[in-house]
Order: structure tokens, then C-alpha cells, then sequence
């Protein structure tokens, strides 16, 4: 595996991978990798001669009072574990190498934005979809490999590859569960023991409002009812729960078609997301 540091030298390895004729897969990340990345890792070596993997802690998507400074990181680790899966490249530029300056331009997301993470995280969209547009024009991939557990942020960056009509493709993959049902994040380490213990409440909540849709109920009032009722047994802090259409992210008081059930959730020191997308 080589690890890459510049943009100029990730150009070169692009530019020998495609005189040989090799298709190159990618995934960005923020690093801290868990299974959820390695999925996505094995989704592009399944597809493409050349793996790419990203690691870079975006400043531009953390908000003024978010965990920027305390992300959590450790690059040797993720070094190992890339390794191991069989990651061909790992791009890890510094901020300074990715932002020489302040930005004297960025992408402003006008759709899609207005809910769930676009509307608890202000411009945290604009900064994911002007980091991305980067690493796209730098790695140039056939395809890019996203985590459904952020469904929202698939939606922006398959609206921007059409909008700008990049050359790739956006493949969406499976949310990858710890055994509990909690969905795997680098987030998960902030959470004290107990909150641990309680965290797949999150997801169980998602499946019990999943089952009364399945079973008859089209009224999207009456699932977050009951679905808020369960939640309310958690020690933390309800950021939105919310049920709306899916990929259009509209709000229907009459629920049919495909349709996202979506909860973010703080705990002390950190906040949870997780979805469930089923047909009403
Ligand atoms: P990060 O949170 O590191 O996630 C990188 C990729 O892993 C994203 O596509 C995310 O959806 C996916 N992922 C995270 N948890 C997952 C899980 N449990 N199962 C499956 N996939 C999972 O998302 C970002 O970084 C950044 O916003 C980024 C796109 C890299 C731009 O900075």
C-alpha cells in the first residue's frame, strides 16, 4: 500500500494507473476507520483494479461549537487496518495541503438541505460537497463508494455529480451494524459505558416505527408519536426524528412510496445519526 501525501504525487499514481488501462475505485473518509469503511473498501476492490481511500478530517463541514478539535484520530492504526483490507493507496494530506488558503470559492448546497443534518448542522453540506468536488478532481475515480448511514450526505453528492456533471459514478452501500444494531461510527467512542448500553435504542426505535408502516399505519404523526414515546426513555437529547420521502426528503402527513425513517440523537459527547429507508 502507498501512502500518498500531495496532491501532485495522487495525480502521478492516477495518471500510470490509467495509462495501464485500470479502473480506480474510491472512498473518502475522515479516517478512524471501523468495519463501516472497510465494507466500503471491499465494495471497491470487488469493482476496480485500483482502491483509493481518503483520510482527511475536513474542517470546512465542522460547525463553529462541533468536535473538530477532537475528532478522534490515529493514523497508524488506520494505516494497519487499510493495509489489511488491501487498499492500494492511502491519500492523507495535511489541511495545509488541501486549503493553501482560505477557499476563494465553495460549493453552496441548494437542495436538499433544509432537513435533518442540513438543517441541525448549518453549511456542514457545503463543506462535505466542496471537500468532496476536491477529492474527486484530484483522485478522478470511476466510482465512489458512500455509507447509507449517511443518507442525506449521498443524496448531496449524487445531486452535485449530476448538477456538475462529473464523470463517475456514486455507489451507495449498507449501513454496517455492531451486533447490538448500533450503527458503527467513529463517533461511538465518546459514548460513556452506560450510554453505550443504551445506544441501539436509536436503531430499535427505527425498526419499531418500520414495523407499524409495514403493518398498516400511513400516518406519519401517529409513528412519531409512538416512535418519540420510546425514545424518551434515553438518557440523551433528542436532536430531529423525522419520517420523509426518499430521495426527495419531503414531508407527507400520508405515508407511501419510498420513505426514510431518520433520528439524530446527542449523548454528552457526541451526536448519533441513523436511518431506516423501507417502501410504505
Ligand atoms: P466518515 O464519517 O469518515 O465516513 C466515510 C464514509 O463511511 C461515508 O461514506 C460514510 O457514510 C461511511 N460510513 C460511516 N459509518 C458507516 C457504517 N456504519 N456503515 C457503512 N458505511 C459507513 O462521511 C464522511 O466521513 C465525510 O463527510 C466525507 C464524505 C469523507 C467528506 O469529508
Amino acid at each position: 500500500m502507498k501512502i500518498i501525501e500531495t496532491i501532485a504525487q495522487m495525480r502521478q499514481e492516477i495518471t500510470i494507473a490509467r495509462k495501464a488501462g485500470q479502473t480506480v475505485g474510491f472512498v473518502p473518509t475522515m479516517g478512524y476507520l471501523h468495519e463501516g469503511h472497510l465494507s466500503l473498501i471491499e465494495a471497491a476492490k470487488e469493482k476496480h483494479d485500483v482502491v483509493v481511500v481518503s483520510i482527511f478530517v475536513n474542517p470546512l463541514q465542522f460547525g463553529p461549537n462541533e468536535d473538530l478539535e477532537r475528532y478522534p484520530r490515529d493514523f497508524e492504526r488506520d494505516e494497519r487496518l487499510a493495509k489489511h483490507i488491501g487498499t492500494d493507496i492511502l491519500f492523507y494530506p495535511t489541511v495545509q495541503e488541501m486549503y493553501p488558503e482560505t477557499m476563494p470559492m465553495t460549493i453552496h448546497v441548494t437542495k436538499g438541505v433544509e432537513v435533518l443534518c442540513g438543517e441541525s448542522r448549518p453549511g456542514h453540506f457545503d463543506g462535505v460537497a466542496t471537500v468532496v468536488m476536491k477529492l474527486f478532481q484530484i483522485v478522478q475515480p470511476d466510482e465512489a463508494f458512500f455509507g447509507q448511514k449517511d443518507a442525506q450526505q449521498i443524496a448531496v453528492i449524487m445531486n452535485m455529480v449530476s448538477a456538475f456533471n462529473l464523470p463517475l459514478q456514486i455507489v451507495a452501500c449498507p449501513t454496517v451494524r455492531e451486533e447490538d444494531g448500533l450503527a458503527k461510527s467513529s463517533r461511538n467512542v465518546y459514548l460513556s459505558d452506560q450510554e453505550r448500553q443504551e445506544a441501539p435504542l436509536l436503531y430499535e426505535t427505527l425498526q419499531f416505527g418500520a414495523e407499524l408502516i409495514k403493518s398498516g399505519e400511513k400516518k406519519r404523526d401517529r409513528v412519531l408519536d409512538q416512535m418519540k414515546a420510546r425514545l424518551d426513555n434515553g438518557t440523551g437529547r433528542l436532536d430531529y426524528l423525522t419520517i420523509l420521502s426518499y430521495p426527495s426528503l419531503n414531508e407527507t402527513q400520508t405515508l407511501h412510496g419510498a420513505i426514510i425513517i431518520a433520528v439524530a440523537y446527542f449523548y454528552q459527547n457526541a451526536r448519533l445519526i441513523d436511518n431506516y429507508i423501507l417502501e410504505a
